[in-house]
Formats: structure tokens, sequence, C-alpha cells
């Protein structure tokens, strides 16, 4: 696991942006890609830069169940805001959370990513240490599947919602082995409130109580974080 300090998240998101358009001129053809506040910089950068998605591939980690893709909280919405319409990719997956059958969708999206293997993933931390919607406890082996989320999630996402009533419960989550198979995994943390889980994730024992830290495992994951992020490495 390499770490990459940087002093903020625009140094931070300028790093990302140089490994993606790095990786695409060596032909990665299929990005992996997080919602949230974490990558939004970094998806400007994408949005401001010469780069050409038309040949590229995309798949989205998670969607919440129940909020359909018009709805300005899902995470259908969230990519076609911040970089979809203006940087049109070749194909473009996030999983259905509307779907009448999830546990299909759960398969049918683990076979996607079988047939579209993930060059580079971006994953964004949650302050438990969750990636994806994968939370503390989520078997290692999992692949795409149905989750409850848990109160310290509600919690962190509230602040998007009018108020915390309307977060859904549930997601569909690219599961860990999912994440693990991309072939290079960049995660990015910015702020203070993030400072526990990637002390966790970087020294402590790799143990499902922090699903980040199953990345010392992967055979090349960065990690690019600032200052007040990288406060108790
Ligand atoms: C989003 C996702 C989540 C977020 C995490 C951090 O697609 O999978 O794991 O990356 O909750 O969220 P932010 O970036 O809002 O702090």
């Amino acid at each position: 696991m390499q770490v990459i300090k940087v002093a903020d998240k625009v140094a931070g998101s300028q790093k990302a942006f140089e490994i993606i358009a790095t990786g695409m001129q060596a032909n990665a053809k299929v990005l992996g890609l997080a919602t949230g506040s974490t990558p939004e910089t970094l998806y400007q950068k994408m949005v401001d830069s010469e780069l050409d998605f038309s040949q590229t591939t995309s798949i989205n980690l998670d969607e919440y169940v129940g909020l359909t893709a018009d709805n300005d909280q899902s995470y259908h919405y969230f990519m076609n805001q911040h970089l979809f319409q203006y940087k049109p990719f070749k194909n473009s997956y996030v999983p259905n959370g509307n779907a009448s059958d999830l546990d299909a969708e759960a398969k049918h999206y683990d076979q996607l990513i079988d047939d579209n293997p993930i060059d580079i993933q971006i994953l964004g931390i949650g302050q438990n240490g969750h990636i994806g919607f994968n939370e503390p406890g989520t078997p290692f082996d999992c692949g795409t599947h149905r989750v409850q989320l848990t109160q310290s999630t509600i919690d962190a996402n509230a602040r998007f919602f009018a108020n915390e009533d309307d977060v859904p419960r549930e997601a569909i989550s690219m599961g860990i082995a999912s994440i693990m198979k991309s072939k290079h995994i960049l995660l990015l943390a910015f702020g203070a409130n993030k400072a526990d889980a990637i002390a966790k994730t970087v020294n402590g024992p790799v143990s499902e109580d922090c699903p980040a830290s199953v990345l010392q495992n992967h055979p090349n994951a960065t990690i690019i974080v600032d200052e007040a992020a990288a406060a108790n490495l």
C-alpha cells in the first residue's frame, strides 16, 4: 500500500487526476467511480481537462435503494451532475437501486465487473472505515449485495437530505471482493474526520472492523491523504 501525503484536497485531487490521466495513456479503459464529497474536486478536474472518455467505461460503486435515477439525492443524479453531463463515457454503469429483484441486480452487477475488469477504482472512505457501502463487519469475500446502512452512515449522509428521515436505509453496493478485483485502487481521504479511519486502514490490523484495512492485502493500492486525514499516521 502506497501512502501519498498532500497539503489539501486540491493537491490530492490533482494527484489523483494525474494518476488517472497516466493510466488512460497506458490504456486504462475501465474506471470505477465513487460519489460523495471526496471526489468532487477530482471530477471537476476531469471535466476541465482535455481527457476524452468516449472510449472509457465507468462502473460506480453503489446506489441507494428506492431512489429513481432522476431523484436529486440518487448517485445516478450525482454522477450526471458532476461528470457525465460534461464528459460522456462509452458506457456508464450505476447499480439500479430500483430493480424489482435486488439480488438479481447484484449478481448482474458482478457479472458486469467480470466482463469489464476495472483498471482504476476511485474510493472515498467513511468515518467508520467503510468503502462503497461496505460497513464494518461486512465479510471480505462478499460480492455486490444489498446493504442495511448503519446509523453512523445515515447520520453522515443526512447533510445531503432535507431531514434525516429522508435518508434511505438501504443501498446496493459493490462488495469488498468486487472492489479488490480492480487492478489499481486509489483511495482519497481529506479532512480531520477521516483521520481515525485512515490510521486504522494504513496501520491497523486487517480486520472486518475497518473494511478499508483490506487494502493492505491489495497488490496495487494507493492512498492519497491530506494533512488533516494523515494526522494519526
Ligand atoms: C460513495 C461511497 C462512500 C463514500 C464515503 C465517503 O459512492 O461509496 O463509501 O466514499 O461515504 O463519503 P464522503 O466523500 O462524502 O466523505
